[in-house]
């Protein structure tokens, strides 16, 4: 991965972008192939995104691999998402490691097979001394599964008196989700022209900017990416007070 070449771009970058990396289907519609040929360009456009965003000196990316929903779709597309998932991992920890960036996943892991909790949990062990960009991938996550998670593990606590009820407020509450140790994301994307958040980062996207663009996930690449950045900054950003707050 290259130093940032624009030192302007990188003082603008946003510290933590989450994406929707929507639009895979639609591609490979438009060239007459199966949808699952459009997850696979969907994985270049990842490659790709990961490589722009360490350019551009963001810390986080969160970017929406397969959600708690995603069960409804055809057997063969679930099975073409894991694969996908396995050989992203199997192709690219290495350059990973050496880039700088650490790999963490966030979603439900009991109920995966025991290989993909397995590559998961090496890609994490294996990055985990790395610190220049987070690559938060979540798979099998939803916002609402995550925040009733988070309520359990929270009522576990609270009814082995290790949290009192009058500790409970959203801060501490936050503690408990799958991201507690990141930063909220200060923009989300959403590709493919769609205006939803699909059951992503629910609490987490409490004050992000949202961007919507109409570009289809697989080609997403650094230029759209740059546009997406040079939209955010054109926000205000005051989290419910009156003055412009950088955070
Ligand atoms: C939405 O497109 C995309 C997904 C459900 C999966 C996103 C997955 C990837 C980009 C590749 C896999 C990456 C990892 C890390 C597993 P869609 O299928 O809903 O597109 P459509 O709305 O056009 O049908």
């Amino acid at each position: 991965m290259a130093q940032p070449t624009h030192p302007s771009s990188t003082a603008s970058a946003p510290r933590h972008i989450a994406i929707i990396m929507d639009g895979n289907g639609r591609w490979a519609k438009q060239r007459s192939r199966p949808r699952t040929f459009g997850h696979g360009e969907g994985v270049e456009a990842l490659r790709r995104t990961v490589e722009a965003a360490g350019d551009l000196g963001v810390r986080y990316l969160t970017v929406f691999g397969f959600s708690t929903e995603n069960w409804r779709r055809p057997t063969e597309e679930v099975s073409a998402l894991f694969d996908l998932l396995r050989l992203y991992v199997a192709r690219d920890l290495d350059k990973l490691v050496k880039e700088g960036v650490r790999v963490r996943v966030i979603g439900e892991r009991a109920s995966l097979q025991s290989d993909i909790a397995q590559i998961i949990g090496n890609a994490e062990a294996k990055t985990r001394h790395n610190d220049k960009l987070n690559l938060i991938i979540a798979f099998n996550y939803g916002g609402q599964d995550e925040i009733a998670r988070a309520a359990k593990k929270l009522a576990a606590d609270v009814a082995a008196n290790r949290v009192s009820t009058a500790e409970v407020n959203a801060e501490s509450f936050a503690r408990y989700l799958d991201t507690a140790e990141w930063p909220a994301p200060d923009m989300l994307i959403r590709t493919s022209g769609e205006y939803r958040l699909s059951n992503f980062m629910l609490w987490q996207a409490a004050y992000s900017e949202l961007v919507f663009v109409d570009t289809l996930w697989p080609d997403f690449d650094k230029a759209a990416l740059e546009a997406a950045i040079g939209e955010y900054n054109k926000r205000e950003r005051r989290f419910g007070g009156t003055d412009p707050v950088v955070p």
